[in-house]
């Protein structure tokens, strides 16, 4: 098993880098993910978990009626997503707290959807977290990922391929495939795959709603 505890803290040290600026750098090339992810979340049901709140740049999508929870790894990100919520009107956010994805401190069935945009790729161990995210929605429920997320097949991958390095270097790796996502949900037999989405620039990023059994 790989140290996830050494992971996290490098995770926690780049994120404390990025907080001051990550706004300026992200809020319009993610806004329609963003957008889709709370829309896609809030259409499964009212009590949303979101999971890698960061900053809290998903927040504002989130209907009046929605009841929101967001949790992050990193101290300095959810500095900033607790600045949103005092300086906006948020009332649908009810909390905000410092949580792995991995141990998340919540019951079983629980939450109507689990939103995680621009977190799985970072898990050290993607397939723990997502078993937490099934242990608490409710029957019914839905995970909705939004990502960059590669496909295995076609000539996608191949143009993947070749940008690779560049994409590596700008950040945006495309090694983490949708089919991993799709084996966890097969292997645990109770989650299905809803559908991926294409999502802005050209379908960069990816949108992935699953739901679990009833
Ligand atoms: C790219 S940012 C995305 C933030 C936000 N979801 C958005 O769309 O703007 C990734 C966030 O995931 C958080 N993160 C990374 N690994 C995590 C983990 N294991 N558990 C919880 N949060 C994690 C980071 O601290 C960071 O705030």
């Amino acid at each position: 098993m790989p140290d996830v505890q050494y992971d996290l803290e490098g995770q926690r040290r780049i994120y404390a880098r990025w907080a001051p600026i990550y706004d300026a750098v992200y809020r319009r090339l993610l806004a329609d993910a963003q957008r889709r992810t709370a829309a896609a979340a809030a259409a499964a049901g009212p009590d949303i978990l979101e999971v890698g709140v960061g900053t809290g740049l998903v927040l504002p999508y989130y209907p009046a009626h929605c009841r929101v929870v967001g949790v992050d790894l990193s101290e300095d990100m959810l500095r900033k997503a607790a600045e949103k919520v005092r300086g906006t009107p948020l009332p649908h956010v009810k909390l905000i707290a410092a949580m792995d994805a991995c141990r998340l401190g919540f019951a079983d069935g629980v939450f109507d959807a689990v939103a995680v945009p621009f977190v799985i790729t970072l898990v050290p161990d993607p397939e723990r977290a997502l078993d937490e995210f099934a242990r608490v929605l409710k029957a019914g429920g839905e995970i909705v990922i939004a990502s960059k997320l590669g496909h295995d097949e076609g000539l996608i991958p191949r143009v993947e391929e070749v940008v690779a390095p560049l994409m590596k270097r700008v950040g945006w790796s495309s090694a983490f495939k949708i089919s991993r996502i799709a084996r966890w949900a097969k292997r645990r037999g109770d989650m299905e795959v809803l559908g991926v989405e294409p999502v802005f620039p050209a379908g960069f990023f990816k949108l992935m709603r699953l739901r679990k059994g009833c």
